[in-house]
């Protein structure tokens, strides 16, 4: 458990001392620019539905319009909000000091690249894009994009799907691998806003042979596994851990 000031001191040492830091971060991380975090994100309309039956190919082939709805929500939600100051903090880290801290994000909210880190790993994808559900064809071009929920190519058929990891898919292999050498080449590894129960991204916190910090205001699977644990918010200790002060 953390002492609070004392583990802060101490984890801001072991920032300064690392040559590579990666940032590996969740849902938590986002929670206070105000996006809900993922497992507590149903409300209204949504509220019948969790997560898991939602965000599946599975779901998405048996009815694609309200899956495609459930992420123009989440979409809409996404636009209206702003990286916090943990986001800012991290991106100001990596303008200080380039090539120094990689984030590896399970987010698909696209906030650490809106507050402009660099060279983000979104390892889960990210919800303001879009790709084809099948593989696409010669035919399958914005040219021949026919507008709809979801859009479709007006020649085959093929729909557009938001370009996000959905349950039981592969997580892009070549996003994964770099993290895994980021983590493997890393000092310290910071994990931010994550419960920590979904592979291989907490994966990443166990491999790793540097120090390992949680950032949590609550208990976490990977407490277990980190040198420090500091309860309290991302948008608040990230500054104090980053910062240069005088
Ligand atoms: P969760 O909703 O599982 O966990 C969010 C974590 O953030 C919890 O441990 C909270 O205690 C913590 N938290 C809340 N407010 C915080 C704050 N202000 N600062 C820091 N931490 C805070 O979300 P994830 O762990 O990100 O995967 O979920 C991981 C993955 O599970 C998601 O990416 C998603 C889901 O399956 C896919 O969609 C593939």
């Amino acid at each position: 458990m953390t002492d609070g000031a004392g583990d802060v001191g101490k984890v801001r040492g072991w920032v300064r001392a690392a040559r590579r830091i990666v940032v590996l971060s969740g849902a938590g991380m986002s929670a206070e620019s105000g996006v809900p975090t993922f497992r507590d994100a149903q409300t209204g309309l949504w509220a019948k539905f969790r997560p898991e039956d939602l965000a599946t190919e599975d779901a998405f082939r048996a009815d694609p319009k309200m899956v495609w709805d459930w992420y123009a929500m989440r979409r809409a939600m996404v636009a209206k909000v702003e990286p916090n100051a943990g986001h800012r903090a991290i991106a100001a880290f990596q303008q200080r000091h380039p090539g120094r801290l990689t984030v590896a994000t399970q987010n698909v909210d696209g906030l650490h690249q809106h507050a402009g880190s660099p060279g983000v790993l979104a390892l889960h994808g990210n919800i303001a894009e879009d790709t084809w559900l099948e593989a696409p064809r010669a035919c399958c071009t914005d040219a021949n994009l026919l507008p709809g929920t979801p859009p479709r190519c007006a020649v085959c058929g093929n729909l557009r799907r938001p370009a996000v990891v959905w349950f039981g898919e592969t997580l892009p292999p070549e996003v994964l691998q770099a993290a895994q050498d980021a983590a493997l080449a890393s000092q310290l590894m910071l994990v931010v806003g994550t419960s920590g129960v979904v592979y291989p991204a907490a994966g990443l916190a166990r491999a790793t042979p540097g120090r390992v910090v949680v950032i949590n205001p609550q208990a976490s699977d990977l407490d277990a596994v980190a040198d420090a644990v500091l309860r309290g918010g991302a948008a608040v200790l990230l500054p104090q851990l980053l910062e240069e002060h005088p």
